[in-house]
Order: C-alpha cells, then structure tokens, then sequence
C-alpha cells in the first residue's frame, strides 16, 4: 500500500500552546492542551515533516505584577523562576518544545515594537481619552477583575467588577455599587487617562474569510459570529503605568496590554529558536509563507485568537494561522476542578504520585476535534490504562517474550504466520495516520485497541504455554511468539506519539527504533532483549493520595469554634443562581405516613401536592411517629428526579433540619400555607 509520508512532500509545520500565566503553577487543565499539541507534534515528527513546536511562560500584566508585590520580590525574578517550574513540569510529562520561552524577552519586544510600528503606519491605531477607575492609595488604575463591590442589578455583595456570580448580571465596574479596590480596600475614583485601541473593525471581511477558511472548527466560528452580529469594536491594546510589560514606543508610561504581547510571544519564542538553530523566520511567518502554523487553545480564549491576533497579523504583514485548534475545559469526576475537593491538580502533584505516560494516554483517549470539555474520572483512568495499555498491549509482549529468550535463543523466527492478519495491522495505518492527523487521537486509539485485541486472540488461539511443552512444535510456538513480538512491534509503533516513553523502553527491548512505517515490515530472525516490565497499573490508593495531597486547606478567614457545625460540616461549594433556580419547592401536606417494613430509617410518605399525590421515603424515622405526621404541611422538593429504591419509587424529597438522630425537624409552615404552593 503506498504510504502518505511517501507520496506526500515534507510539510514545515509550526505549533503552538496557549503561554501559561508566570503567576501559577502547570495544573492538569493546562496539560490536556500541551499534551494534545506534543502527541500531534510527535505525530508529525514521526512522520518525517519538518515541525516545530515552540511555547512560553505568559510573562506579563497585572495579576502577574501584583503576585511578584505581595511575594515582595521582582516581577523579573518571579517570572523568571516560574517558566523554569513550568518548563520541567512540562518536560516531565514528556511534553517537549523545540523552545520554551517568555514573553519579557528582547525576542519579543523587539516583534511587538514591529507589529505596532507597522499597524500605526498603516493607521489601524489611534488614540482617545477614557474614565475608568483608579486606586488612589495603590495609584494604579484597577482592571475589573481588581474592583468588587454591590451587584447593581440584584444588591449581593461582594461582587466582581463585570459580573455578578448571584444574578449572572454584567455590567461596566463603575456601576457597582459601593465598590472597592481588591488591591488596597480603598473606594476607587473616576479618573481619565488616555488608550491606543487598534482599528478591528477595519478587518471585518478578512475574518469573515479567514473564518471560513476551515481555520477553526465550526462550532466555533458559529459561535464567534455573535461577535460580528453585535459589531467588532475599537481594542484597547494601551495600559498605564505601573504595568508590568513593554513600553508602547513615543508613548512614555503608556504599556502593551498583555493579550498584545503574548501571542506576539509566539513568533518570539520560535525567533529565539531560529537564531539557535540557524532557521529562516521569515519562511514560517512571511507575508507568503509555505508553512502551516498551528495554535493549541482553550475555548476560553477563542477570542483573542480568533479575531484579535489574525488582525494583527495582517495589519502588520505577516501570515495568519493555517488553523486554531480550540479545546473544551477539563473535569474531574464530572465537576469543576475543585481547590476543597483535591481535584484541582497540579502537574507536580501529579506526578508525585503518577505515571505521565497515564494521563497521556487517559486524555489521547478522551480527545476529539470537538469542543467538547473532557472528564477525567479516576475510576474510568485508571480501568482505561489498566485494561488498555497494560491488559492488552503491553501483555502481548509479557506472554511470548519468556519463550524467545528462555527457549530461542532470544531470537525472533525467521518465518511470519498468519500474513492476513499482518497485512490488516500494517493497512490500519492510513486509518490511524487519519486519525492522529485530524487530532481525533480518540479515534486513532480505538483502531489500535481493535488491533491489540485481534493479538491477543490470536495469542489466545495458539497458547504457546501449551504448544511449548510439545517437542514437535518448538518451531510453531517459536512462530507464534515471534509473530506476537512483532504485532506489539506495530501497536506500539502507533502509539508512540502518546506514549514515547513506553515506546523507548520498548524499543529496547525490541532492540530497535520505531518509526510511522517501522511496522511495513517485520522483524524475522532478529534478536530481541530480555523483557522488562514496561508498565504498572494505575494503583487507586496512589490516585487517592494524590487527591488528598491536592486539597487546599481553605480555611475560613474568621476561626471556627470546633463545636461549630461547620466545623464538622463545612458549607459545600457555592452553587450559581441558576442551578438554585432549578430547584422547585412546594408546600406538601402528608397525606398518610407508614412504617416500610425493614428499613431502619425510612417512613414511607404520601404527599399532596393538591392535585397530586407523590409517595415520598423520608429518613426521619428516628424523630417521628407516622401517625404524629399525618395532616401536617411541609416543604418538599418537587421536581427532583424520581429515584428507585429497594422499597420502591420515591418521587421527591421532603426537608428537614437538625443534626439527625431525633433532632430532626421537617420543615413545617406557617398557617396559611395551601397544598402545591410554591415556597419562594
Ligand atoms: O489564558 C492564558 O492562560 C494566557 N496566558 C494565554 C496566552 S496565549 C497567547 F496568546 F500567548
Ligand atoms: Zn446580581
């Protein structure tokens, strides 16, 4: 079968991540992203493109200037501790830039310098004076996210400066209501200042075009049309001092907005890389560039790199994106990752417990082309890796590797059984080759897990540890274990963008190096080394010590008395208004209350909900008689989902109070209260 990277001239590729903020740690929503640019980095390399992949520390901008003050040290000395961390977090999970940079480089303001020139000759800057709010003790004009005060629309207190977390309300931060600075508690003041904004506008119709290229996926350029339909505005590209950043040029105390220099971080890094390397920039970023260039992103973040950058780069001559690869946001165990539950991860926490290559190949799994966001459940990673890499693919290897060494001489035959199941690993290439290319790594290791299932069966068929023991088939079992051999040789050939460590250990063990096309051909009467286990299951106490590891001790600023129940009890996540919105209470009368015969706790209810009756299993057994219910109102859950129980369906949930036992309460209303009211 002709081969893709045959037929198909080297392509030169650039790719990017998202630059990581220098103000926190590699936590594992970053990795999912720089896993996802390394393995199809990798991909590429394997295949013989000429690709680089280059990234940075995201240096720059308040929160960053902020942190290096309360750390009482330079934001220079900071930033550039940080992206060291970042950089080994990364590399320790095998992720492996051509360059690893920082934005508060020469490289970069010398590129941002450039861009800017450019765009101001060609007239796509201008200037004008706006009020926004200033701290006056700190003497530095706030960001909304440094201003919280009273939402404007529903009066929580505490609010951010652009939106309200109770009501969802947004708003402009001088509509707050008795706001104030986050940095130094005081009431911030109105003041005018004047800001460079960049012409977007102006670039309309290229987007439009650029947008419809297939430069991103089209969910997302769906969705950026709302941008369009609400008209692009002027972009602030201008900060005032003190900022940590660059410079604007002939504009003295005026700075770049960190979303201007990061992404010209991009071509920093990769500049820095040429003048290592000795390579051409101007063939990956021209006006008329061959090269592809590639952005890894968070859909977070779409908007910059959608709408602001490829204006600026064409504003300011140069290429634009071949395409931006976006990304949903990372889950664990189906929520938010949590600071207080120990799912907020750090990349080192990680792998103070855990193996790389697992998570790597846990999030290959789960990732698609789609923007969708990606859960990581621990109890599916670790039955995924055990059952996949280690039960299937690695135990190929496990269970004919002891034959050849111990009975061949560790020599693989020199004759291939079965070539139809040869031809049908080897033709699987173009498929998975597919796969990986258009990023659907999901896809790609379904196929080679078809494939690794197809070995083992064919392992399974022949039982060498049975046909050993029979003189006359010494050659067919040394057969099948050499064919064994080399299907591992193949599986893991495809896998090795995912999984490079494992493939170097195999690769040693194969005593040979993997490349895209290795599997084309097989090994036949060549020499293996002694195998070594090349992989451990996930071990779930490891998981949970991780977990525990990574909670945050979120102690409330004010002490507990420890005989407070919420010392004991600690108040649950905040919920938002529209999740508590779903919920519909209703005054309930219970109609007939009933023991259920076995169970310790439960009485069995029946509730009118004045047209409606529901039978309810309630756990207040301990602290009521039936009969003392009956006739009384109370407050239920009404819309809650029906539940089975080994009792029978229970259609809602009434509420109580108290710390249980007999100290339990049901909500009891005030007179007045009628069947099927809503409680508000
Ligand atoms: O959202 C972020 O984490 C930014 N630091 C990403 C910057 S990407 C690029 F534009 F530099
Ligand atoms: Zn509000």
């Amino acid at each position: 079968m002709p081969q893709q990277a045959h037929t198909q001239q080297a392509r030169k590729i650039l790719v990017t991540s998202a630059l990581p903020y220098a103000n926190g740690s590699i936590h594992l929503g970053h990795l999912l992203e720089h896993i996802q640019t390394d393995i199809w980095t990798r991909f590429q390399r394997m295949r013989g493109h000429q690709c680089y992949s280059v990234c940075a520390d995201d240096a720059h901008g308040t929160p960053v200037m902020l942190k290096a003050q309360e750390l009482g040290i330079s934001p220079e000395e900071m930033v550039a501790k940080t992206r060291d961390e970042h950089h080994q977090d990364l590399l320790d999970f095998n992720v492996q830039y051509d360059n690893y940079h920082i934005t508060h480089s020469d490289e970069n303001k010398d590129l941002c310098n450039l861009v800017y020139n450019r765009l101001k000759e060609a007239g796509y800057i201008s200037q004008r004076t706006i009020s926004q709010l200033f701290d006056p003790e700190k003497n530095m004009f706030l960001p909304d996210r440094f201003v919280k005060g009273t939402c404007p629309s529903c009066g929580a207190e505490d609010q951010n400066g652009d939106s309200c977390d109770v009501c969802s309300a947004t708003y402009d931060p001088t509509e707050l209501k008795n706001p104030r600075s986050v940095v130094s508690g005081a009431e911030p003041v109105l003041r005018d200042s004047e800001h460079y904004f960049f012409d977007l506008p102006q670039f309309e119709g290229m987007l439009q075009d650029w947008l419809k290229s297939g430069a991103i996926q089209v969910e997302m350029a769906n969705k950026l049309q709302e941008w369009f339909e609400q008209g692009l505005q002027q972009w602030d590209i201008s900060r005032d001092a003190p900022y940590f950043g660059f410079e604007i040029p002939d504009a003295p105390g005026k700075f770049f907005y960190v979303w201007v220099d990061a992404p010209v971080g991009y071509m920093a890094s990769f500049k820095n890389l040429c003048d290592k390397q000795n390579l051409n920039f101007d063939e990956f970023w021209g006006k008329d560039s061959d090269a592809e260039l590639y952005h890894f992103i968070g859909k977070d973040i779409t908007y910059f790199h959608c709408l602001f950058w490829p204006a600026m780069l064409e504003g300011a001559g140069f290429r634009k994106p071949t395409g931006v690869n976006v990304h949903g946001f990372v889950t664990v165990n189906g929520a938010k990752m949590s600071k207080s539950k120990g799912t907020f991860i750090k990349g080192r926490t990680y792998l103070d417990h855990l193996n790389p290559e697992y998570l790597r190949y846990y999030f290959a799994s789960k990732s698609g082309d789609a923007v969708t966001d990606i859960d990581l459940n621990f109890e599916d990673f670790a039955q995924k890796v055990n059952s996949d890499l280690v039960g299937k693919v690695v135990n190929i290897a496990s269970r004919c590797a002891s034959f050849i060494t111990k009975r061949f001489d560790g020599k693989l035959s020199s004759t291939v059984l079965e070539p139809e199941l040869v031809a049908e690993f080897q033709q699987a290439e173009s498929v998975i080759a597919e796969a990986y290319e258009k990023r659907q790594f999901n896809r790609a290791i379904r196929e080679i897990m078809a494939l690794a299932d197809k070995a083992n069966q064919f392992i399974d068929a022949n039982a060498p540890w049975v046909t050993i023991k029979d003189e006359t088939k010494q050659q067919f079992t040394h057969d099948v274990c050499s064919l064994g051999i080399n299907l591992f040789r193949i599986l893991v050939s495809y896998l090795k963008p995912v999984v490079p460590t494992l493939a170097a250990q195999s690769e040693q063990f194969l005593n040979d190096s993997l490349t895209w096309q290795s599997g084309q051909s097989l090994l036949t009467d060549h020499a293996i080394n002694k195998f070594k286990a090349l992989l451990q299951r996930v071990d779930m106490d490891k998981v949970n010590a991780m977990v525990e590891d990574s909670k945050e001790n979120l102690a409330p600023t004010v002490q507990l008395d420890p005989n407070s129940p919420l010392a004991k009890d600690p108040i649950a996540e905040t919920i938002s208004f529209d999740d508590f919105a779903k919920i519909d209470l209703r005054i309930a009368k219970i109609a007939k209350a009933e023991h259920v015969e076995k169970a310790d706790k439960l009485l069995r209810l029946e509730l009118d909900l004045g047209g409606e009756t529901r039978q309810v299993f309630a756990g207040i057994k301990s602290a009521y008689q039936p009969e003392d219910l009956e006739g009384k109102l109370t407050v239920m859950v009404a819309n809650l989902a029906p539940r089975k129980m080994r009792f029978g369906m229970s259609e809602g949930m009434v509420l109580a109070a108290g710390p249980g036992g007999e100290d339990l309460w049901i909500l009891n209303p005030e007179e007045g209260a009628q069947p099927g009211m809503k409680v508000k």
